[in-house]
């Protein structure tokens, strides 16, 4: 049973770890006691105290490890999660515990304020298998007056006590997305954030603590995400009593919600789990967790094309029927037409608004080409940018309120658009309307949502929704953006979604419940793709990460080398197929075949990273089917001076007891080729994809 309650303390226990807490016996507080390694006996966990308060500085609530601070309610100087202001001007919430609720995997604690009418749920779910634990609070407010809250954090977690934890987390920018960066948690808080509208190409709603002893195969680390693809910020806070936690949530920065009577606020969910198995075991939880739960969970990845660095803006029915005909004879299974397409666009200056086919290009609508596109075995897809407008647009030209503006101020274009304000309905019907009437009118099987600006002069122009409070609208829109693609997803539930925002500005656990694909980088040179990727897949597994080849690199790069670095996720091709020597499409042929040979290893494998492209030039990761009994070992190595004395590599995730051949390089026991090392001599970029078979 994976939740415990033992009177006023609950246990949740997943298959190797656990995450307890409980009401303290006096002041009653809800207190943490463990987040680790699940122990033998229920018994053994730690109980609720109370605590004491350290001079006339700090009181008791300041001291206790709350599961989900407030603001106010006595001396407490902590990050909390909620704050709220009251109709009256009181600013104090004091949430004492109500009552306690367990249905199968899932407890919830209801706490609420001593005086006013507002309860909040703190929701526990159970992933036993994966060892991950969701959280999300819900606010309701149960008074007659409307409530203000200004923070509504989704979780708070308390590491073991201690403060000498190292915080790893993702950053970046624009082409150059996915970085890995460690940072010594010190005395004070450490705030990641995104006030871009986005998650953003920036920072990532993403953490992973240790105590400077966990590496790719061992050591204890806490990690976790937040599911949500707007605002959001992490506190990561090390107390002066030398205690450590992470709160995470939607950000407060700018932001408040105004609650009225009876409404309820549901924050997105936080994930969290436990790996003793270092960062690998971190991964493969996460990845387990969520490939279930993608939209089309275990669907076989289309091979695709993707015209954008091959056209950019310069798409027309022949020229994209002559490059869907190369495509075919590739083996390529889905043909995506980027941007370009639509009326009025010829470069980013104009268009995005008006999703109707561009009369010169498309003279007779994009059937033809669907057709043909049909006609040689594919299917198609069609990029598009709802939530955005080029004020040369005849959108805009009927409806220059409809973006986020501050009335009577300017507004600050970038890439030549701005942004439909998605927290208006007439704006979501009118962008649920177009996507809707392009999908009903032509046989499309994968859209790639694309978003290419970050937010500035987020307010609702004239149109301040009174009795609603302005700054509501970070929120709004994501919650609306999920609202109108659910409601499309619903409709059309066929089409595989893919989600981009220039490349890796949108990729987050939220939008996966309606993509299944994340489009990383625009940089698809892989010699900077081998990192990103690598740091991509902490989080999500390769099923979700897109990956094309492209004529980035090619002056240096084999194509082997580009074809064997995208293999690890889901394949595309967006090369100038054109240019492509005969002997070059002899080898694209075998290589597409090859993956879809192995991609069921990429939909359903276990990942394992052998060695690190961020450390090494000589970088490996391997697949392990759940069954363990195949696989496939990439190994690349990009430049490294002569001589070079690769260091050994071992295998990892087979079955010790079972024979595995791996051609070309013999047969032995899984646990012969996990503990022996393999010494593989590669020329400088080079790279090799070995099957490795149970026989
Ligand atoms: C940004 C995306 O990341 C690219 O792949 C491409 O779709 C362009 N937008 C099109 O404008």
């Amino acid at each position: 049973m994976p939740i415990h309650a033992l009177g006023r303390y609950w246990v949740l226990e997943t298959a190797h770890s656990a995450y307890a807490f409980g009401l303290t016996p006096t002041t009653g507080a809800l207190v943490h006691t463990h987040w680790g390694a699940r122990l033998p006996d229920v018994g053994d966990y730690p109980p609720a105290l109370d605590t004491q308060g350290y001079a006339s500085f700090n009181g008791a609530g300041h001291l206790d490890c709350e599961e989900y601070p407030a603001h106010g309610g006595g001396l407490k100087y902590t990050e909390p999660c909620l704050k709220a202001s009251f109709a009256d001007g009181v600013r104090d919430l004091w949430l004492e515990f109500e009552y306690a609720d367990v249905q199968g995997e899932q407890l919830v604690i209801a706490l609420r304020d001593h005086r006013y009418k507002l309860q909040v749920d703190l929701v526990y779910e159970v992933f036993a298998e994966q060892d991950i634990i969701r959280r999300h609070a819900i606010i309701h407010n149960q008074g007659s007056e409307p409530v203000l809250l200004e923070r509504h954090f989704s979780a708070l977690w308390h590491l073991p006590y201690g403060d000498a934890y190292r915080l790893h987390h993702l950053t970046g920018r624009w082409n150059d997305e996915f970085e890995w960066r460690t940072d010594a948690l010190t005395h004070g808080v450490k705030v990641l954030e995104s006030r871009r509208l986005t998650t953003s190409h920036h920072h990532h709603p993403s953490f992973w603590l240790e105590r400077g002893d966990a590496d790719e195969d061992k050591g204890e680390v806490w990690f976790g995400t937040l599911a949500w693809s707007g605002n959001w910020k992490l506190c990561a806070e090390v107390t002066d009593f030398a205690s450590t936690r992470l709160a995470i949530g939607i950000n407060d920065w700018d932001s408040a919600w105004k609650l009225a009577p009876n409404e309820r606020f549901i924050t997105p969910h936080a994930l969290a789990g436990y790996s003793a198995e270092g960062f690998g075991g971190a991964s493969r939880r996460l990845h387990a967790y969520l490939r279930p739960r993608l939209p089309h969970p275990y669907m076989p990845r289309k091979v695709l094309f993707n015209s954008w660095e091959v056209s950019l803006f310069d798409v027309d029915v022949d020229s994209q029927k002559h490059y869907a005909e190369l495509a075919a004879e590739l083996g390529v299974e889905l043909f995506v037409m980027d941007d370009g397409w639509f009326r009025g666009r010829h470069s980013d200056m104009a268009g995005l608004g008006d999703w109707t086919p561009d009369a010169h290009k498309f003279p007779h609508g994009l059937t033809p080409l669907i057709e043909h596109v049909k006609g040689l075995g594919m299917d198609f897809g069609l990029w598009v940018e709802p939530e955005m407008v080029n004020p040369d647009s005849d959108l805009y030209r009927q409806h220059p309120d409809w973006v986020l503006h501050y009335q009577g101020r300017p507004r600050t274009t970038a890439r030549n658009q701005l942004i439909l304000n998605l927290a208006r309905q007439d704006v979501c019907d009118y962008v649920y309307a177009q996507m809707d009437a392009l999908l009903s009118a032509h046989d499309i099987a994968f859209i790639k949502w694309d978003m290419n600006r970050n937010a500035s002069e987020v307010g609702y122009g004239d149109l301040l929704p009174a009795p609603r409070e302005a700054r509501e609208i970070w929120v709004r829109y994501v919650q609306n953006l999920y609202a109108v693609w659910g409601k499309l997803a619903q409709k059309h539930p066929h089409v595989v979604w893919q989600s981009c925002s220039g490349g890796g500005g949108r990729a987050d656990y939220g939008i996966l419940a309606y993509a299944d694909q994340i489009w990383v980088s625009d940089n698809t040179n892989p010699n900077r793709r081998l990192p990103m990727q690598e740091h991509f897949s902490h989080l999500f597994p390769p099923n979700i990460m897109e990956a094309w080849v492209t004529d980035m690199g090619e002056d240096y790069l084999p194509l082997e080398f580009r074809f064997h670095v995208s293999m690890i996720g889901a394949l595309g091709i967006g090369a100038n197929i054109t240019r492509w020597t005969a002997s070059e499409r002899a080898s694209a042929k075998r290589l597409i075949a090859q993956y879809k040979h192995m991609r069921h290893l990429i939909e359903r494998g276990t990942l394992y990273r052998l060695r690190s492209a961020r450390q090494h030039t000589e970088s490996a990761l391997m697949l392990v089917s759940p069954q363990q009994d195949e696989g496939v070992l990439f190994v690349y190595r990009t430049y490294a001076p002569q001589p070079n004395n690769p260091s050994a590599l071992y295998l990892r995730g087979l079955n010790p007891e079972a024979r595995y051949h791996i051609e070309g390089l013999g047969t032995k026991t899984g646990a012969g080729w996990m503990h022996t090392p393999l010494s593989l001599s590669l020329g400088n970029f080079e790279s090799r994809l070995y099957p490795i078979r149970q026989v």
